[in-house]
């Protein structure tokens, strides 16, 4: 990437985006866990302008709230009436001026509907245009479908003449498939004069940016066009079918970066990552794998197939499959699904288990502990190799607040049990099957808390008499030597 510190980079973000048919605003649209003016802004950031802004019009609020989450740094400009791109750069100048800044240096504008834009494309753009000498410099692109973008008009010599927008190109221009990206680097001294004198006369009657290139070259500057490597990564968005497209490119250049760093991607078409997650070399993703947020995977950790994870750390070697986490900690060796819900605060020990249809919130269950089967673990602490039984569930709320159990290491506790909280149960210590612990049980304990069992022998010979159930009862009990009431 280039050395050249940007005087300052202007992203705008003003447009309705009507094409969208959406009440978010179109650059809050999301791919790949990013909005799409975030991604804009992380490219932005790469390069480390002295002034980083963004030129926010429909959804202000929203958009410039957003805006001062993803990054403090960045000066958010309102353009009150969306009356072109020109307009946008000459606002985002005019409220750097009345702040007494005044970009002499290199100002690139970019757009805030480009989410596969890097800041190695944007530092290649500023490094040709300081190194070509020019006035302004155009990133283009060739397209093979160039319909809605601003076609690029070069000269018999091959310069840059002009650049027409699509709806007020002839058919002639029509056919040239080489576009504006919608990204260009311009000289900061030369950049608000010019755009004082953009005009609005073509068929939206507003004032273009790329006006700029006809303005530039006729007061006799230096104007390029460099064409960009790949036109994927410039892809602006204005419907959701592109939205869906970059998502798209974005998740295939995510997978290609991990399996390039070492991770097993057996789908690649069902495998989505967020440009947050991050992995170790032999981790192993299964098909129908989401990961998002900060989630992390470890070293020789599989995850999948069907799993959706979100903020969660996979240690070493652990196993996650079919199952939906979020905030959860598993601790390397950990099996997990299928079929597991971990909701936030879960803390999984090294070489635990949570098995099938078993749902965990704000509980940690230490190393070698397991809960293999159908329970719901909600705010317990449990300690090491302790095994739950099947069907366990800690009664967490009295229907007012929450509460927490706490059980400890090397515990068998029985299937079917309720652990009715705040209620301790001590290292070494059983309980029964069926049991409602209602009360602390010792260390070494057995806890039962169940009703007595009775038989009432010979009620189906009286109540059912005749029945199937009676005359297979009285088959048995004949084998057995026995009449119906002499258990
Ligand atoms: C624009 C370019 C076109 C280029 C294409 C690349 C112009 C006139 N056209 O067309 O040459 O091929 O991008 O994707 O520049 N915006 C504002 N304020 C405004 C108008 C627009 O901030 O008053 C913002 C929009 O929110 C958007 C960006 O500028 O982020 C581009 O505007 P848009 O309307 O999407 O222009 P395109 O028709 O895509
Ligand atoms: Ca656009």
């Amino acid at each position: 990437m280039s050395s050249i510190r940007p005087a300052a980079i202007i992203v705008l973000a003003a447009g309705e985006g009507t094409r969208m048919k959406s009440a978010t605003p179109k650059v809050l649209h999301e791919i790949c866990g990013r909005s799409l003016v975030g991604h804009a802004v992380t490219a932005a950031r790469g390069l480390d302008p002295e002034e980083l802004v963004v030129v926010v019009g429909h959804g202000r609020e929203r958009v410039t709230a957003h805006l001062a989450d993803i990054d403090s740094g960045v000066r958010a400009v309102v353009q009150e009436q969306q009356l072109g791109t020109a307009h946008a750069v000459a606002t985002a100048l005019a409220a750097l001026a009345a702040d007494g800044v005044t970009p002499a240096g290199t100002v690139i504008v970019t757009c805030g509907d480009i989410p596969m834009q890097t800041a190695a494309t944007l530092g290649s753009l500023a490094g040709t245009h300081a190194a070509d000498g020019n006035a302004v410099t155009m990133l283009t692109m060739e397209v093979p479908d160039p319909t809605g973008y601003g076609r690029v008009v070069r000269g018999a010599d091959g310069a840059v003449v002009e650049v027409v927008e699509h709806r007020d190109a002839t058919a002639e221009q029509l056919a040239i498939r080489e576009a504006n990206s919608g990204i260009l680097a311009f000289d900061g001294r030369l950049l608000a004069s010019a755009l004082a004198r953009v005009g609005s006369d073509n068929d939206q009657g507003e004032q273009y940016l790329p006006d700029v290139l006809r303005i530039l070259r006729e007061d006799g500057h230096r104007v390029g066009a460099c064409v960009a490597p790949d036109h994927r990564e410039l892809v602006g968005i204005n419907n959701r079918v592109q939205l869906a497209q970059a998502r798209r490119l974005l998740n295939d250049r995510l997978l290609e970066e991990a399996m390039l760093a070492g991770v097993t991607v057996v789908d690649p078409a069902t495998t989505w990552l967020d440009v947050t997650v991050t992995y170790e070399p032999d981790a192993v993703l299964l098909p129908g794998t989401q990961l998002l947020g900060a989630t992390h995977v470890a070293a020789d950790a599989e995850v999948g197939p069907g799993s959706r994870l979100r903020d969660t750390v996979v240690g070493s070697g652990a196993v996650v499959d079919n199952t939906v986490a979020d905030g959860a900690h598993v601790g390397a060796g950990a099996k997990v699904g299928p079929y597991t819900y971990l909701r936030p605060g879960t803390v999984l020990g090294q070489e635990s288990k949570a098995g099938a249809f078993v749902e965990m919130k704000n509980s940690a269950i230490g190393e070698g502990t397991k809960v293999p089967h159908l329970s719901y673990i909600g705010d317990a602490t449990i300690g090491d190799h302790t095994n739950i039984g099947a069907a366990t569930v800690f009664v967490n709320y009295d229907g007012e607040e929450k509460h927490h159990s706490t059980v400890g290491s090397y515990c068998r506790t029985g299937a079917d049990n309720m652990f009715v909280a705040p209620v301790t149960v001590g290292d070494g210590a059983y309980t029964a099957a069926g049991s409602v612990i209602t009360r602390d049980v010792p260390p070494g304990s057995l806890g039962v808390a169940r009703g007595q069992q009775r038989n009432v022998d010979g009620w189906v010979a009286r109540r059912r008499p005749e029945s199937a159930p009676a005359r297979a009862a009285e088959a048995a009990l004949a084998a057995m030597e026995r009449k119906p009431g002499e258990a």
